[in-house]
């Protein structure tokens, strides 16, 4: 067996989230209204990673130039790469920064798909408050945020707490209601509320692992072999036994109040 590839890093995700393509046509739809005074002409995406909504807003957006920030110098030149290949690299610049305390923006739209824990170095639960605030600094009056947040579905049971990631806790998330409270107390409306679907988080689940479960088969012998395996099998037994029906992902298409 060839043991000089290494196992490939999340190949099938369109997105890095629970996101379906038609809700993401939906939304782009909603908030490139060309006919209203609500179309952007600068895009902010947090945490990008290799940005697809934004290039997808951006080419539905003529006119409209985003900037993606994020840590992750190999997602931000997938990003750059998807750019180029689209015709939008003028339109568009993939940053290696931290979004905490960012001087870019303000922006007429501001992403955060996933990513509020890169606007502050609070702790979970605190650091959605903190990134509400960082998010109504980052957009332009009269601009929108789309939030993509966890929250508890339900609460849950310590055995399901036990089988997530070390240290998870009950206070960990909001649940949907809870995080809208705190989106309007931090200066927003909520214009879209909207929650992924069980059938997101298991296509999300299955393309974050499928293309390494299919190295795995064909690559027993591999050097990096046992590695792969703990850390795919405990990822998926973190979902099954875990999170998976407990947290959600809330979209919240936030409305700034001047
Ligand atoms: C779940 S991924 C979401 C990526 C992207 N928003 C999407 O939905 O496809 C979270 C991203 O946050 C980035 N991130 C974490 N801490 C960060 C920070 N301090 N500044 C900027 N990005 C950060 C990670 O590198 C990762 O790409």
């Amino acid at each position: 067996m060839d043991d000089t590839t290494s196992p490939p890093r999340l190949t099938r995700l369109t997105f890095h989230g629970p996101l379906s393509e038609d809700r993401a046509a939906r939304m782009i739809r909603r908030l490139s209204a060309h006919a209203t005074s609500t179309a952007p002409k600068s895009v902010l995406d947090i945490g990008c990673g290799w940005g697809e909504f934004m290039l997808r807003l951006l080419e539905a957006t003529p006119g409209a130039t985003g900037v993606g920030i994020d840590l992750d110098e190999e997602d931000l030149a997938r990003g750059r790469a998807n750019a180029e290949a689209r015709g939008l690299a003028e339109r568009v610049r993939f940053v290696r920064e931290s979004a905490v305390g960012t001087a870019q923006g303000p922006a007429d739209l501001v992403l955060c798909f996933g990513a509020s824990h890169a606007l502050s170095d609070a702790r979970p639960p605190e650091h959605t408050t903190a990134a509400l605030h960082a998010l109504r600094r980052l957009v332009t009056p009269g601009g929108r945020v789309v939030l993509g947040e966890g929250i508890w579905q339900r609460s849950p049971t310590p055995g399901e707490l036990s089988a997530m990631w070390p240290g998870a806790s009950p206070s960990e998330f909001h649940d949907l209601a809870g995080l809208v409270d705190l989106a309007i107390a931090a200066g927003f409306r909520p214009a879209w509320i909207e929650t992924a679907s069980n059938e997101e988080w298991e296509d999300f689940e299955s393309a974050y692992q499928s293309d390494v479960e299919e190295w795995l088969a064909v690559h027993s012998d591999h050097p990096l072999t046992k590695e792969t395996l703990d850390r795919v099998d405990r990822h998926r037994n973190m979902w099954l036994r875990g999170y998976r029906g407990v947290m959600g992902l809330a979209y919240l298409t936030l409305v700034p109040v001047s």
